[in-house]
C-alpha cells in the first residue's frame, strides 16, 4: 500500500493525557486524584505500576515539545489535570497548577504547535469521588466551575477545547466493571455516571463560551462499530444493546438532544435516562464547533453464554462481573496489537459512515482525536526502534480517514495516540503506544521508526 499524502489543511496532531505522562503527583500543589488512590490498591494495576513518575513530563515538557516540533505535527493534544487546578475539586484555583499549563501552552506556541486542551481525561479529584464522584450531579456542576477557571486563563491561546474524553470508558470501566478508577462494579447502575459526565460536558461548553475563549469547542467520544457475533436473534439483540451502551448513549444526547431507547426486554435498564430532565438535555446538546472521535477497534458481540469462552474487553471481563448479557467474540483474520485488539482500518470507515448516517446535518466537523496501537517495542543495538506494525497501522488508518474525507465527510484531522509510551491505565507500563519510545528507568526518549515515517509524510506537504 502506498503512503497517503496528507493534505496541508488536514490537521495532524499527537495526543497525551496528564496522568499518563506527567508524574510529579506530589508537586505544584496538586491534589489527589482517583487514579492515585486506585493505583495504591493492590491488584488494581498490572505489576503495581502507578503514574507517580510516568514520563516525568512535568519536568521534561520542553524536551517533549521539541519532539512534537521535530515531528512536524500541527497540533498537540494534552490534558489539564483537574487536581492541579483545584486540588480538592472545588474552590479557588491553585496558582502553581495554572502556571504549569500556562507555560506549556506558551512553549507550544513558541514552537508553532497548536494547543488542544482536554479538560477531563479521567483524573477526578479524590475529594469529589468521596462525595459521590460522577454518580453525583454535584460533580457536573463542579466541573463547569473548573472549566470556567481554565477557560479564563488559557482561553486566549488554546486552539481547541475538548471538554470530556471518552465518558464511555469512565462509565463502563470506572463505574460498571471496576477495571479502572474509581473501581466500582455497579453494572447498569453505573448509568448515572454517563448522564453526569455528559451534563458536565454541557456545563463546560457553556462556561467556555461565557469565558469567550478564542478556540473551538468539542467533546471526544470513543466509537466502536458493533457487529453481531452471528445472525441468531439473541446475538443481534445483544449487539444492538451494546451499540447503544458503547456508542449511542454518549452520542445521541450530545448530537440529537435525547437518549436512545433500549430494545425490549432491556428497556427498563435505561429508566434513569428516561427520567432525565429536558433542561439537562438542552445543556448536554449545546452547539459544538467540532466532534471528536477516538477509534481503536470494532466489536463483535453476542448474547452471553455462561459455558462459552469470551474475549476480554478493555472495560474488563463482562462475563466475570456477571449479569451483563454480552459476550465478545473474536474478530478473525486480522492482525492484533500488543493489547490483543483487532487491527481494522475498515472499522474506522464503518464508524465514520455510521456517524454520517445517524446524525447527518447535526454532525459538526469531525476530528479523529485518537487512534493508535500498542506493540512491545524495543530499542535495537543500533539505537533505532523498529515498529513496522505501527507504520502499517497509521498508513492504513490515515488512508481510510482521507478517503472518507474525499467522499464528503467534513473530517478535519487525525491525532495519533500517543506522542510517548506512557502509563496505560490498568495495564500500567506494559503497553507501548508511543511514536517515541520511553526507557522508564533513564527517561530516555527515542523516536521510533513510525515517528520518522510520519515526519517524512509531514515534510512532503511542503
Ligand atoms: C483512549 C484513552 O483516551 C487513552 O487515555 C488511552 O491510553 C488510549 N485509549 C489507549 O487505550
Amino acid at each position: 500500500m502506498i503512503d497517503p499524502s496528507i493534505p496541508r489543511d488536514f490537521q495532524l496532531g499527537v495526543a497525551t493525557a496528564a496522568y499518563q505522562i506527567e508524574g510529579a503527583v506530589g508537586e505544584g500543589g496538586r491534589g489527589v486524584s482517583v487514579w492515585d488512590t486506585f493505583c495504591a490498591q493492590p491488584g488494581r494495576v498490572l505489576d503495581g505500576d502507578t503514574g507517580a513518575v510516568a514520563c516525568d513530563h512535568y519536568h521534561r515538557y520542553e524536551q517533549d515539545l521539541d519532539l512534537v516540533r521535530d515531528l512536524g505535527a500541527d497540533a498537540y493534544r494534552f490534558s489539564v489535570a483537574w487536581p492541579r487546578i483545584q486540588p480538592g475539586g472545588t474552590g479557588p484555583a491553585n496558582p502553581e497548577g495554572l502556571a504549569f499549563y500556562d507555560r506549556l501552552v506558551d512553549v507550544m506556541l513558541a514552537r508553532g504547535i497548536e494547543p488542544v486542551a482536554t479538560l477531563f481525561h479521567w483524573d477526578t479529584p479524590q475529594a469529589l469521588e468521596d462525595a459521590g464522584g460522577w454518580l453525583s450531579r454535584d460533580t457536573a456542576e463542579r466541573f463547569g466551575e473548573y472549566a470556567a477557571i481554565v477557560g479564563a486563563r488559557l482561553g486566549d491561546r488554546v486552539g481547541k477545547w475538548i471538554t470530556v474524553n471518552e465518558p464511555h470508558s469512565v462509565t463502563l470501566a470506572g463505574y460498571a466493571t471496576g477495571a479502572h478508577a474509581p473501581g466500582h462494579a455497579l453494572l447498569f447502575d453505573a448509568l448515572p455516571a454517563a448522564h453526569h459526565q455528559l451534563l458536565g460536558h454541557g456545563l463546560a461548553v457553556q462556561a467556555l463560551r461565557a469565558a469567550n475563549v478564542a478556540g473551538q469547542i468539542g467533546i471526544t467520544n470513543v466509537h466502536t462499530p458493533v457487529v453481531p457475533a452471528s445472525d441468531r436473534p439473541e446475538d443481534q439483540l445483544a449487539a444492538a444493546l451494546y451499540d447503544l451502551i458503547a456508542n449511542r448513549v454518549f452520542e445521541d444526547p450530545v448530537l440529537l438532544g435525547r437518549y436512545p431507547q433500549a430494545p425490549e426486554p432491556f428497556a427498563e435498564l435505561f429508566g434513569a435516562f428516561g427520567a432525565a430532565p429536558a433542561e439537562d438535555l438542552a445543556v448536554i446538546s449545546s452547539p459544538l464547533d467540532f466532534y471528536g472521535v477516538n477509534y481503536y477497534y470494532p466489536s463483535r458481540v453476542g448474547m452471553a453464554d455462561p459455558d462459552a469462552a469470551t474475549d476480554h474487553t478493555p472495560e474488563g471481563d463482562f462475563a466475570r462481573v456477571g449479569e451483563l448479557p454480552f459476550a465478545f467474540a473474536e474478530i478473525e483474520g486480522v492482525p492484533r496489537t500488543g493489547f490483543g485488539w483487532p487491527v481494522s482500518s475498515a472499522g474506522l470507515g464503518d464508524t465514520l459512515d455510521e456517524l454520517r448516517d445517524r446524525y447527518g446535518d447535526r454532525l459538526p466537523p469531525v476530528y479523529i482525536t485518537e487512534g493508535g496501537a500498542s506493540f512491545p517495542d524495543e530499542v535495537a543495538p543500533d539505537g533505532s526502534v523498529p515498529d513496522p506494525r505501527r507504520v502499517d497501522y497509521l498508513r492504513e488508518h490515515l488512508a481510510v480517514a482521507l478517503r472518507k474525507r474525499a467522499d464528503g465527510l467534513d473530517l478535519r484531522g487525525y491525532f495519533v495516540w500517543s506522542l510517548l509510551d506512557n502509563f496505560e491505565w490498568a495495564a500500567g507500563y506494559s503497553q507501548r503506544f508511543g511514536l517515541v519510545h520511553v526507557d522508564y528507568p533513564t527517561q530516555r526518549r527515542t523516536p521510533k521508526e513510525s515517528f520518522h515515517w510520519l515526519a517524512r509524510r509531514l515534510r512532503e506537504r511542503g
